[in-house]
């Protein structure tokens, strides 16, 4: 068994999980992720378009545009999305089951000035399965809530191959990322902070 590192309002937080070498060899397979299926801003229903730019691998993938927030099962190319690489499944076997495997990754692109607003996961329909967390690349500042809008929050910084895991009763709780420390980490060339969230949807 993997003991988390810390755990803040219920989710369990695996600092550096993810060794340099894990973490490059992550990097090549989602980069043959985006090039099947390129990173896009989606419109948010609010009529401005998202600051991450997103892409997903597996049956369903995040989009969304005036009529609100979804899981598709293809690309706004019309081509269905590429499967999840082995490397990223590995992290789910390890630290949640080996029986029931996601059937969505989601991949957040952080640029310089991109953050994340705080929400709930809760377009799942078995809500007895955590989101897993991936974070790779800048330092990003991870805010956690509470189950229902507003009270307090408690922040801390995810860095690159820190892995959390939202589940038990935190797994409808707030979260969202406020900003990225812009070029603090070297693992991408040109800077950013990828998150990849794993989800089993149906
Ligand atoms: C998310 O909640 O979808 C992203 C979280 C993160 O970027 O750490
Ligand atoms: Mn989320």
């Amino acid at each position: 068994m993997t003991i988390p590192t810390l755990t803040v309002r219920g989710f369990d937080i695996f600092k550096e999980l993810l060794d340099a070498h894990a973490q490059a060899e992550m990097l090549g397979d989602l980069r043959d992720v985006a090039r099947l299926a390129p990173p896009f801003s989606p419109q948010t229903p609010y009529g401005k378009p998202m600051s991450v730019q997103l892409t997903s691998a597996g049956k369903y993938g995040w989009f969304s545009d005036a009529t609100g927030y979804r899981y598709v099962q293809q690309h706004p190319n019309g081509k269905t999305w590429p499967t999840i690489p082995p490397s990223v499944l590995k992290v789910w076997q390890q630290l949640v089951d080996h029986s029931r495997l996601p059937d969505c990754c989601l991949i957040n692109f952080y640029g310089e000035g991109a953050r994340m607003g705080l929400h709930q996961d809760k377009d799942e329909a078995d809500f007895s399965w955590p989101v897993l967390s991936i974070s790779l690349g800048d330092e990003g500042l991870f805010r956690i809530g509470n189950t229902s809008r507003g009270g307090k929050t408690e922040s801390l910084w995810l860095s690159s191959g820190d892995v959390v895991v939202m589940g038990g009763e935190a797994r409808l709780t707030y979260h969202g990322v406020d900003r990225i420390k812009f070029g603090s980490s070297s693992l991408l060339s040109k800077g950013g902070r990828i998150n990849l969230t794993l989800r089993v949807v149906d």
